[in-house]
């Protein structure tokens, strides 16, 4: 920013009903009167925030007398307040700031609301009841006076309504209380019935404004304030973990053997795979036994088993939380630490000597630190003895840095440094990437490429098309060129974090979106970069040609985190938007295996949500033939490895466990193979294959697990083929191709290869990287829509139901 006295600011908000925007220029040493509003868009605008928000930045920037290549930062609401819409809200802001290479600030929306009261006029104590949903309410007292609004409290919470209001009539200066809020429109009359003494703000003061957002952040420090305003580091303010994994603590919290339904895993059959998950009841003597072992190195006391079970309490005073690594149904390493205030004190992370060296440290620490950032911490720290210079490399690879010593800490003469980080920590959580990415924070905006004149020329001609698919549990980034040349091709996974509940959690996978969104698209940018040679830096969004995203179908909190983002960065960058359908993205997938591919032609999907059967008989003139009745395929294999307890996705470890097994050991029902038409029915299967469980388990057989999941693969796969032979015969066609999560099945692909080639179709499969979610096949279609001119609206918003 050139001049950080007066910056342009354009501040939105979309946690609630109002969608809150303001352009200002901004005077951040003057305090609130340094706030010059320049235009003001607030308006109602239920669950259409995604549709209108962009345009609604374009109008106020417009009334403003500028443009967005005048904004030298952005503002956005990170709630609390409705999960989709604050969603909404921080994706598009993230969008706009990196496509825009410009700083991207946050602030409480609960602060907008009570600075929007004072900006009113309004002055004393004021009690704000945000909206959350459910009979809840996120509750936050201030007191106003003529310097501001001043907060009463540490960190945003939730609690039952009902519960906020006798905390307000325990206040002594209750009568003299204030009271506003949108959480007042659901249980305002709860608040009435209940004699609280507090007057309610006329009902324009509910809900946050551009301006309140704006003078809250002012007050905070504004552009001055020492905080990063790397979009990638902007995140929501959440108050509590997702219900599902919430339910779970408590039931692990309970649980006095750990059982699949308790832990999503058969310990016994955890061996396939390294498991991480919460620290249960169960996990209690396991840990203290691990602690004991790895005491004569660590430098505290063991813990016992009663001293592991007091901290799974529910009824700790400071939240705790605790994550265990399993591995051949053992513990093997386990990591936990306290929240006080806004600080995670890690208090023991250990692994067994023998599993060392292969990132299970690196993981525990994350899920930790990542559960603490969830309920409100901003730091994490803790103390390594002095000399223990491998752990000290561990937590600096982290981020964290040495920031003070405590003498004697460890007993006479054992000193502990002290070291700290701050959240989230700079590390990839997933199963693909076991190396931290560098824990360097970048200095933001980013110094612009430096290009000669040819390569200017070149990038020009390559047209670039950024594509972005966050449809569910992948955040996928791909770059493509006029040709198709995929240029970068990066894929962020969180299956890390649905595995142990045997399926994807839509809220988890929505969270981690937000998370991922800014570093993919900058690893691909980056990545692209290195494809075409360029020494002068990553590719800047002005250097693209058109930013792709997947529209739908898939999860809706998921989708509208790519499209929200998508939109932001295509305005601010100025670059046409394209809207992309995920399972014509499973279908062009095959044209990065053989660009020659031409309809007509029969084309199978088969991914977790879908089964479907199509004759392609032109571009884009798709005839569904047929679609399953009840699961998709990629389901039935979910489905499966789940009542097998062996975690999520069961498609790679049925296929793996298949490699062994005899595919006709055991009859399974072939569902729909003689129905004479184009559907599938896959819940039977399941059905049968759990039946087969119980009566070998109930006869004393052990399971033989290769062959289970060997002749379950043939049951599924005879029936695809017989049915796509038959559209093939009756279609006269003799080209055929394959996609979906699925088609990276090996013997599915063999068998198809095989059967069909034999009767003299040709056969098409996509890249073995390009079956499971990812951006290139996105970016394909976003390629050939981009030559045809093919451009979606800034109003476009997700669609989960889309059809081919
Ligand atoms: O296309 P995809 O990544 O996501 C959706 O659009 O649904 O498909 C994911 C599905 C999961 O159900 C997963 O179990 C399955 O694809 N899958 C497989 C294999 N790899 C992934 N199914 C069978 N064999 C595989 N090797
Ligand atoms: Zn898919």
């Amino acid at each position: 920013m050139a001049d950080s006295r007066a910056a342009v600011v354009v501040a939105i908000d979309t946690s609630s009903d109002m969608l809150a925007c303001a352009v200002a220029r901004v005077d951040s040493r003057a305090g609130a009167s340094g706030v010059e509003i320049l235009a003001v868009r607030d308006h109602a605008c239920r669950r259409r925030a995604n549709v209108e928000l962009v345009d609604t930045v374009a109008a106020a920037l417009s009334d403003a007398g500028c443009s967005a290549v005048d904004v030298d930062g952005y503002l956005v609401g990170r709630g609390p307040g409705s999960f989709t819409g604050v969603r909404i809200g921080i994706s598009t802001a993230k969008g706009l700031a990196r496509g825009a290479n410009a700083p991207l600030y946050g602030a409480s929306t609960l602060d907008a609301v009570a600075w929007s009261a004072w900006h009113a006029g309004v002055r004393g104590k004021l009690g704000v009841a945000a909206d959350a949903m459910r009979g809840e309410v996120y509750p936050a007292l201030y007191e106003l006076d003529e310097s501001g609004a001043a907060r009463l409290f540490e960190r945003e919470r939730v609690v039952k309504a009902a519960a906020a209001v006798e905390e307000w009539r325990a206040l002594p200066d209750v009568d003299e209380l204030q009271i506003c809020g949108d959480g007042l429109v659901r249980y305002g009359k709860l608040f009435e019935d209940t004699g609280l003494m507090a007057r309610v703000l006329p009902r324009e003061l509910w809900w946050p404004s551009g301006e309140g957002l704006l003078l809250a952040w002012t007050a905070a420090g504004g552009v001055d304030v020492d905080v990063p305003c790397d979009p990638a580091l902007v995140l929501p303010v959440y108050t509590r973990l997702s219900d599902a994994e919430e339910n779970e603590r408590r039931r692990l919290g309970l649980a006095e053997s750990a059982t699949v339904e308790t832990t999503g895993v058969a310990d016994d059959l955890a061996g396939r795979h390294l498991q991480f998950r919460p620290m249960g009841a169960a996990d209690a003597e396991a840990a203290a036994a691990l602690d004991a072992v790895c005491f004569t190195e660590e430098a505290h006391e063991p813990w016992t088993p009663g001293m592991f079970l007091s901290e799974l309490a529910a009824d700790v005073p400071a939240p705790r939380s605790w994550w265990v690594a399993h591995d051949n149904g053992e513990l093997i390493g386990m990591a936990g630490g306290m929240v006080v205030d806004q600080d995670l004190q890690v208090l023991d992370v250990v692994v067994s000597p023998e599993h060392r060296r292969r990132g299970i440290a690196r993981k525990l620490l994350a899920h930790v630190s990542y559960d603490a950032q969830i309920l409100g911490c901003t730091t994490a720290s803790l103390e390594v003895e002095t000399g223990n210079d491998p752990a000290e490399r561990l937590y600096a690879a982290l981020g964290f840095e040495r920031t003070g010593v405590r003498r004697g800490y460890y007993g006479p003469g054992a000193d502990a440094v002290v070291m700290t980080a701050s959240l989230p920590l700079v590390l990839p959580v997933d199963a693909e990437s076991p190396e931290p990415t560098a824990a360097v924070a970048r200095t933001w905006p980013l110094p612009e490429p430096v290009r000669t004149a040819e390569e200017r020329a070149e990038l020009d001609r390559r047209q670039l098309v950024l594509a972005i698919e966050s449809s569910c549990d992948e955040t996928a980034v791909a770059i493509i060129d006029a040709v198709g040349t995929i240029l970068a091709n990066q894929v962020s996974t969180s299956i890390d974090f649905h595995a142990r509940f045997g399926g994807v959690v839509p809220e988890i996978a929505s969270r981690k979106h937000v998370e991922a969104i800014v570093g993919t698209v900058d690893a691909a940018l980056e990545e692209a970069a290195g494809a075409l040679g360029l020494s002068g830096g990553a590719i800047a969004p002005s250097e693209l040609a058109a930013v792709g995203v997947t529209q739908g179908p898939g999860l809706v909190g998921a989708l509208v985190v790519g499209v929200a983002f998508a939109k932001g960065f295509a305005f601010a960058a100025r670059l046409p938007l394209i809207a992309v359908n995920h399972l014509e993205g499973h279908l062009y997938a095959n044209l990065l295996a053989n660009p020659d591919l031409e309809p007509p032609f029969i084309f199978t999907l088969v991914s977790g949500g879908h089964t479907m059967l199509v004759h392609v008989r032109a571009w884009g003139d798709y005839q569904v033939l047929g679609e399953t009745l009840d699961d998709a395929v990629g389901e039935a294999f979910d489905k499966v490895a789940k009542a097998l307890g062996l975690g999520y996705p069961g498609g790679p470890i049925i296929s793996r466990l298949a490699e062994d097994g005899d595919s006709k050991a055991i009859e399974f029902p072939r569902a729909m193979m003689h129905s004479h038409d184009y559907r599938f029915s896959l819940s039977g299967l399941k059905t049968a294959v759990v039946q087969y469980i119980d009566q070998e388990t109930a006869a004393g057989r052990t399971i033989h697990l290769p062959d289970l999941a060997a002749s379950f693969e043939a049951a599924v796969f005879d029936v695809q083929f017989k049915k796509a032979w038959d559209a093939l015969r009756q279609t006269g066609a003799t080209e055929y191709c394959l996609g979906g999560g699925v088609a990276a099945n090996p013997h599915l692909r063999e068998l198809l290869v095989r059967k069909l080639g034999r009767r003299g179709v040709h056969v098409t499969l996509p890249p073995q990287n390009a079956c499971t979610d990812n951006a290139a096949m996105i970016a394909e279609v976003a390629r050939r829509k981009f030559r045809e001119g093919d451009f979606a609206p800034f109003s476009m918003d997700a669609d989960p139901n889309m059809t081919l």
